[in-house]
């Protein structure tokens, strides 16, 4: 077996392992995964809980360290809705592969899944957003990191050159929408890029970000949302501003204010989540 046969096949192997372990502690199927960003995994209280599975006790799973990410999978009903919640992701900047790092997305499709909510905290760069501001993400920049699909191609996600036009889907990225409308959440809209962290930006690499027309700057999500994207699996997305970005005010960037800001706007978060998984699910 030549190199990249051999990687393709110990990765799937893993991946099917992963999956082999989750069937065995739960039968449920979920229809939607929840992948809830710093400070924002209270949200997964508002479920009623069939299941919790550490990642710790997935056998080759990736294991999240970054503070304010609990790090399991948690399988519940939010209503009859089945639904399965990722407390804590992992990230590129705690030395993950990229392959690792969507590792979850693609077991998650393995279980069934056919649609993802990503959520994450984020640095406002548009001038227009203020610290607490929801945003939902309509498209994403990913020059900056590394590609997850580099490697042998699973053509059993997906094809090797997928097409990035629609990665945010529009008919459930309405459904957000509307349920922001009816729920008087505002809401902003915009692009989200990541950078691999775990430094913040500099003052001169935010000015760059926004003249690329860059709405967010954070350290997750685009590179799972490709990983999603590939695998078919519909993608929406929605970002906690949790601070204006380096340079924009006075106040210097820590990790404890960003889990503190996106704790405060869990009211706002859990009833626009709540509302959305409800409209997006009919919509599957
Ligand atoms: N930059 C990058 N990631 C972030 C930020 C930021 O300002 N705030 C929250 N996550």
């Amino acid at each position: 077996m030549n190199r990249n046969a051999e990687i393709a096949n110990s990765y799937r192997m893993r991946i099917d392992e992963a999956i082999g372990y989750i069937k065995s502690r739960t039968d449920m199927e979920p229809v939607l995964a929840l992948v809830l960003g710093s400070g924002l995994g209270e949200y997964a209280a508002e479920l009623k809980v069939e299941e919790e599975i550490s990642y710790r006790d997935i056998p080759g799973f990736p294991v999240s360290t970054a503070p304010g990410h609990d790090g399991r999978f948690i399988f519940g009903y939010l209503d009859q809705i089945p639904v399965v919640c990722m407390k804590g992701r992992v990230h590129l900047y705690e030395g993950y592969e990229p392959w690792d790092v969507v590792m979850p997305v693609r077991v998650m499709k393995g279980l069934g899944i056919k649609a993802l909510f990503l959520t994450n905290a984020s640095g406002g760069i548009n001038f227009g957003y203020m610290a607490g501001d929801l945003m939902l993400i309509t498209d994403h920049i990913s020059s900056f990191v590394p590609n997850p699909l580099i490697g042998p191609n699973f053509e059993a996600y997906g094809t090797r050159f997928p097409d990035m036009t629609h990665v945010y889907d529009e008919e459930l990225s309405d459904q957000i929408r509307e349920a922001a409308h009816e729920e008087k959440v505002p809401l902003q809209e915009g692009i989200y890029v990541q950078l691999t962290g775990p430094s913040f930006e500099s003052p001169a690499e935010i000015r760059m970000l926004r003249s690329l027309g860059a709405d967010a700057v954070g350290m997750s999500t685009v590179i799972e949302a490709i990983a999603a994207h590939h695998a078919g699996i519909r993608v929406v997305g929605v970002s906690c501003i949790a601070n204006a970005a380096a340079g924009m005010t006075k106040e210097l960037l820590s990790g404890d204010d960003v889990n503190l800001t996106a704790n405060e706007t869990a009211p706002l978060f859990s009833r626009l989540v709540t509302s959305s998984i409800k409209k997006i699910t009919g919509k599957l």
